[in-house]
């Protein structure tokens, strides 16, 4: 025979419950606080998650963070991937891709960039960097800094 949950036993279990969870609050915060942060500086090679790739094919083009950059990734009317630093050099608005005209375009102050990134027009004052996109034997898609093109 089963012994009947008492009423003390309940209030033991919510009082468990309570403490359980105040303690965790405290603990995960601090535990997360001391973990060595990932590197954000965006030096490194990105690989697009899933869902990128899928707008990336669906839209041909996109806009993603890696790190504190952001980087502009479009396929363009060869269907070659390209990457191109997405942060305009004049004042740093976001450049977005023009496929109807073949052209990166910052909307800031009208300023032109060709597919590789060089000025064709406007106030920016140096080209955009160029990023190393390609497509990986599993299918996934990376990009890869200026730095590091030549080691993949
Ligand atoms: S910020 Fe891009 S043209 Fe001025």
């Amino acid at each position: 025979m089963q012994p009947q949950p008492t009423r003390r036993s309940l209030l033991d279990v919510i009082l468990g419950v309570g403490l359980l969870g105040f303690f965790t609050s405290i603990v995960f915060p601090v535990l997360r606080y001391l973990k060595p942060m990932a590197p954000q500086d965006g030096a490194g090679v990105l690989r697009l998650s899933k869902e990128d790739q899928a707008r990336l094919e669906k839209e041909h083009t996109l806009i993603v963070r890696h790190g504190a950059k952001r980087l502009l990734v479009f396929e363009d009317p060869q269907q070659r991937l390209c990457a191109l630093e997405a942060r305009c050099t004049h004042e740093g608005c976001t450049v977005q891709y023009v496929p109807g005209d073949a052209l990166i375009w910052c909307a800031c102050h009208n300023g032109r960039f060709d597919l590789e990134g060089r000025v064709l027009s406007g106030p920016p004052p140096r080209p955009l960097a160029r990023w190393l996109a390609q497509r990986e034997p599993d299918g996934a898609i990376t990009v890869s800094p200026p730095a590091q093109q030549e080691r993949v």
